[in-house]
């Protein structure tokens, strides 16, 4: 017998038993609850889907109030202890870690797609020199789907395959590429010796030299920071994939809405947001000021926060040591005493402990970023890179869950009833 919850509707005094799966009730076992006959029944009206799963998942656990993040059940610590970004994306879209001969073939592939054809080249000269990167990042993505149109053939397994390689292995070079279009260098191609991280690092930073030789520190750093991104279940963006992907387009018009999606700064631009917020501040004696605008309502602390964590986010605290590491190399960025002192007053101060905001993945890898050269525009493309294996993975999942139609929400509609046209000289 399965657990029901019970409705009694006092309009009309009957009682209804809707079961509950998996901790749900299903939106539409409403509709049934009807005052009359021209009633269409029972709807639920939640925005911004505070309470409302829209999909089974297997991908990526949550406990927002623990602070537990598991990739099909590995705990985020220990991916970012042991993993590469690479072996964690596999894991993210086949499901399982992969073994020794399985990576090699994935690295394999993914090292094969790294090129972008030449006339993207043309494409992303066409941008101002001063074009943000993010805007560059996901036109090109969708531009893509211009140059790949098998990539429609969404119910074929091996022609999904192929999308998955070609998009893992070439957002690095994209994103390198935008980066080097908003400074005026050359494009730089794919390094097929280096791993997927020291090519990303090549493409952006080589200059004369005949070998790029990236840091192993920042190398590694960068790595983590791409595990630690790589999926966070349905979020903004990975809603915007999976809601454009329901429409069946192919996966790269739907990842140019995903990116869009990120560029925000309430979601994967707050990276960027933090760092023009310590700017702003300017120096610690600002801080306090900050802070009371802050709590009147002025402004957010920009990097604190989220719709599932109502503890520390178990990314930040992965972040904040690896932040110590590259800083090692890189020396300290002097906005990291600003950052850590906002840390401190706001986890003590009533306004932030009482609406549970703590630092989120995006306060701390700012820093870090800036600190490996990079300028702040670049941060949510770097998020991106990470996040392309979730996207997928997530857009996958959808197309091929039996369960999954057209994503078409309703709406409770408030505005005017029919009215008649009014000819302009009478209005
Ligand atoms: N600074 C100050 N107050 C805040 C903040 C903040 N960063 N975040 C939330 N609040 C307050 C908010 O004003 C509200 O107060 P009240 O109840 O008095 O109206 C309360 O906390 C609840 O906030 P909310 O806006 O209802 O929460 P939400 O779940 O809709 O928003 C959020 C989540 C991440 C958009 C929000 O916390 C925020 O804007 N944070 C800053 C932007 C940021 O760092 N985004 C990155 C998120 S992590 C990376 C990612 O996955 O994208």
């Amino acid at each position: 017998m399965p657990d029901t919850l019970t409705v009694t509707d006092n309009r009309t005094g009957k009682q209804y038993e809707v079961p509950i799966i998996d901790g749900a009730i299903r939106a539409t076992d409403l509709r049934q609850i009807k005052a009359g006959a021209d009633d269409s029944g029972l709807t639920t009206y939640d925005p911004a889907f505070m309470n409302t799963a829209a999909c089974r998942s297997r991908i990526t656990f949550i406990d927002g109030d623990k602070g537990i993040l598991e990739y099909r059940g590995y705990p985020i610590e220990q991916l970012a202890e042991h993993s590469t970004y690479l072996e964690t994306a596999y894991l993210i879209l086949f499901g399982e870690l992969p073994t020794d001969a399985q990576l090699k073939d994935w690295t394999k592939q993914i090292t094969l797609h790294t090129m972008l054809h030449e006339n993207i080249k043309k494409l992303m000269e066409g941008f101002q020199y001063d074009a943000h990167p993010m805007g560059v990042f996901l036109s090109t993505v969708g531009a893509f789907s211009t140059f790949y149109p098998d990539a429609k053939k969404i119910f074929d397994e091996q022609s999904r395959k192929k999308q998955v390689y070609r998009l893992v292995a070439k957002v690095p070079s994209i994103a390198a590429y935008a980066y080097r279009h908003s400074i005026g260098r050359p494009y730089v191609y794919p390094d097929n010796d280096l791993s997927f991280t020291g090519n990303f690092l090549n493409m952006l930073f080589k200059m004369t030299e005949l070998k790029y030789q990236s840091n192993p520190v920042l190398e590694r750093a960068l790595d983590i920071l791409f595990i630690l991104h790589a999926d966070h279940e349905q979020n903004c963006s990975t809603s915007a994939m999976r809601g454009i992907g329901s429409s069946h387009v192919d996966p790269y018009s739907a990842m140019a809405g995903a990116a869009a999606a990120l560029y925000g700064p309430l979601h994967g631009g707050a990276n960027e947001a933090v760092l023009r917020m310590l700017h702003e501040i300017g120096s610690m004696d600002n801080i306090p000021g900050f802070i009371k605008r802050v709590k009147a309502g002025e402004g957010r602390l920009m990097g604190f926060g989220h719709r599932v964590y109502k503890s520390y986010d178990p990314r930040a605290k992965i972040i904040k040591r690896t932040a110590d590491q590259v800083f090692e190399v890189t020396g300290r960025n002097p906005l990291l005493d600003m950052a850590l002192e906002l840390e401190r007053i706001a986890l003590e101060d009533d306004y932030f402990v009482t609406r549970k905001l703590y630092p989120n993945v995006d306060f701390y890898s700012g820093l870090i970023y800036q600190a490996m050269g990079f300028p702040v525009t670049m941060f949510p493309v770097l998020f991106a890179i990470a996040r392309t294996s979730g996207w997928i993975a997530q857009w996958e999942e959808m197309l091929l869950d039996p369960e999954q139609k057209i994503a078409r929400p309703r709406q409770l509609f408030v505005g005017a009833r029919k009215r008649d046209y009014v000819p302009l000289d009478k209005r």
